[in-house]
């Protein structure tokens, strides 16, 4: 039933033109905390697929599965021992099949996470090259004699802390591992290695995969001659172990594959400070289709800071390439925490939700964002990440990727056994069940935003433009032919008229989900950290 033809998405639109990665609202599953169908306490495939009616009902068009391929979970997940199989945790190829098919009967599409910097250290690739130096998978991997003092190689410093390097006693040569050590780097520039990357996407794409999230695909390509890394100002530039010129080319070949089939697309976690950087990534519209842009996550609450983020990245996008827009993820606090406040912190959810709904970029949604889910505080002694001990129990990353917050009760609805993850505090209150009896609640806000958009093409693909306004405010217009969109953002703590043009307001929605729109946008207030999308025409 399943395999022999590849299942691909029934079509919700027939809007002409319609593309629905750049569109349409994309959502990040994390699988370990979705929903678990098996009660073993870890989310699951089948427990993903039983919960679709949620995100067709909230009117996502794509879900983004962190990894779920068979993997150690040293980094959970991001370490695969086997890129063509589902760990057994979260079920088989079976059950990845059914849940893809029935996502694609609701018209939602299924984006898988590509590792394709490095393996787990369990990988028979692995395995294989660490037997001997003459192994034929040795030069898969990045091997390197110790210096003559016994030294690493060279001065490169692995991400998740300590030097890049581990000596492996076998054969006595130092691997290269930009991640943990039981994440060994492949080498890239062994054609062997490509090729078998190749067949992995070839492999997914035709059992009908609608598209890949490319991890750290800026670390693939490094200096081939591991020359030192520069020191500024007593800190390690990453100018040799990562972002060479080289991965550019790599890239488009991954694009041309994508480019066989139809509809399909790459997004890259291109994990570098400077967007400009960043948006080279898109390359003359034959590299990735869209790069994460994180510039959300390292903004203050400030409308100024917004504003000079979004134009930033706009301005850097190429002509060809298209934005996006993240708020929250696996690997940061999520954004209800950042943007905690004694008694604004609900409205400041809504707020920004407003925003990253109503921008010209593909939203990414991150589980449970759409109820407010926080951080969860986690014991030192009941951490998982392995950041919390190779680097600190500051920045241990289990507090984003608690489970989702499903129904009031044991379990909350996410597993009848013992969660892999505590649930926050709010788990009785917090919840998806509750939210949806309530017309006011931050669901309903996304739902009827992602409605909104989805119902309107000039917030799709209309232009942007910012407007003028008072400094609390982020203000700013899109327009597509004669239609016309304007959008105002109150981060301040007082009321305040953003001074939008004069224009009949004709449908929209605001924060303050009581308050009626006015009938002329000029003479809208907003309240303290208020905000409303207004349809006019031009
Ligand atoms: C990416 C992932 C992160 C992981 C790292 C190493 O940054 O998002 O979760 O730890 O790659 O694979
Ligand atoms: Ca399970």
């Amino acid at each position: 039933m399943f395999g022999s033809r590849p299942s691909r998405p029934a079509r919700q639109d027939h809007e002409a033109g319609r593309l629905w990665w750049r569109d349409g609202i994309i959502y990040q599953i994390y699988p370990r905390s979705f929903m678990d169908a098996n009660n073993d306490g870890i989310g699951d495939l089948e427990g993903v697929r039983r919960r679709l009616d949620h995100l067709a009902w909230l009117g996502v068009d794509g879900i983004w599965l962190s990894p779920c391929f068979p993997s150690p979970m040293a980094d959970f997940g991001y370490d695969v021992s086997d890129y063509r199989d589902i760990d057994p945790v979260f079920g088989n190829l079976q059950d990845f099949d059914r849940l893809l098919a029935d996502a694609h009967s609701r018209g939602i599409r299924i984006i898988l996470d590509l590792v394709p910097n490095h393996t787990s250290d369990r990988h028979p690739w692995f395995q294989a090259a660490r037997r001997s130096k003459d192994d034929p998978k040795r030069d898969w991997y990045l091997w390197r004699d110790p210096r003559p003092d016994g030294a690493p190689p060279n001065n490169w410093t692995s991400v998740f802390g300590g030097p890049a390097w581990e000596l492996d006693p076998q054969t006595g040569q130092y691997y290269l591992h930009t991640f943990l050590k039981e994440q060994p780097e492949l080498n890239w520039r062994n054609p062997e290695v490509v090729a078998a990357m190749h067949d992995v996407v070839r492999f997914w794409f035709d059992r009908g995969v609608d598209g890949f999230r490319i991890d750290v695909i800026h670390a693939i390509a490094k200096d081939p001659e591991l020359r030192d890394n520069p020191m500024v100002n007593g800190v390690q530039k990453r100018l040799h172990s990562e972002n060479h010129p080289d991965v550019h080319g790599m890239l488009r070949a991954l694009r041309r594959l994508a480019d066989d089939y139809d509809e399909r697309m790459l997004v890259g976690e291109v994990y570098l400070m400077d967007p400009a950087e960043v948006a080279t990534y898109y390359g003359a519209g034959d590299e990735l289709h869209l790069a994460f842009n994180f510039s959300f996550m390292h903004a203050p609450w400030d409308a100024g800071a917004f504003r000079a983020q979004v134009e930033r990245f706009a301005k850097l996008v190429p002509e060809q390439g298209w934005p996006d827009h993240v708020l929250s993820s696996h690997d940061a606090r999520r954004h209800a925490s950042r943007y905690d406040h004694a008694t604004l912190g609900e409205a400041r959810c809504r707020l920004a939700a407003l925003m990253l709904l109503t921008l010209r970029g593909t939203p990414f949604l991150y589980y449970g964002e759409e109820i407010g889910m926080r951080n969860v505080e986690i014991p030192e002694d009941a951490m998982q990440d392995p950041l919390a001990w190779t680097l600190s129990p500051k920045l241990c990353r289990d507090g984003e990727r608690t489970p989702m917050q499903w129904q009031p009760g044991p379990g909350a609805g996410f597993t009848k056994g013992s969660p892999w993850l505590p649930f926050g505090d709010d788990a009785g209150t917090r919840n998806v069940s509750r939210q949806m009896e309530e017309p006011a609640s931050l669901l309903h806000l996304y739902r009827d935003a992602i409605a909104l958009r989805r119902r309107n093409p000039v917030l799709q693909r209309g232009s942007f433009q910012p407007l003028d306004s008072p400094d609390q405010v982020f203000a700013f217009e899109r327009r597509d032919g004669a239609s016309r969109a304007l959008v105002a953002l109150n981060l301040g703590t007082t009321s305040v008229n953003p001074r939008l043009p004069a224009a009949s307001v004709q449908g929209g929605l605001r924060t303050h989900a009581r308050l009626p729109l006015p009938e002329d946008a000029a003479s809208l207030e907003l309240r303290p950290c208020e905000g409303a999308v207004f349809l006019t025409a031009c």
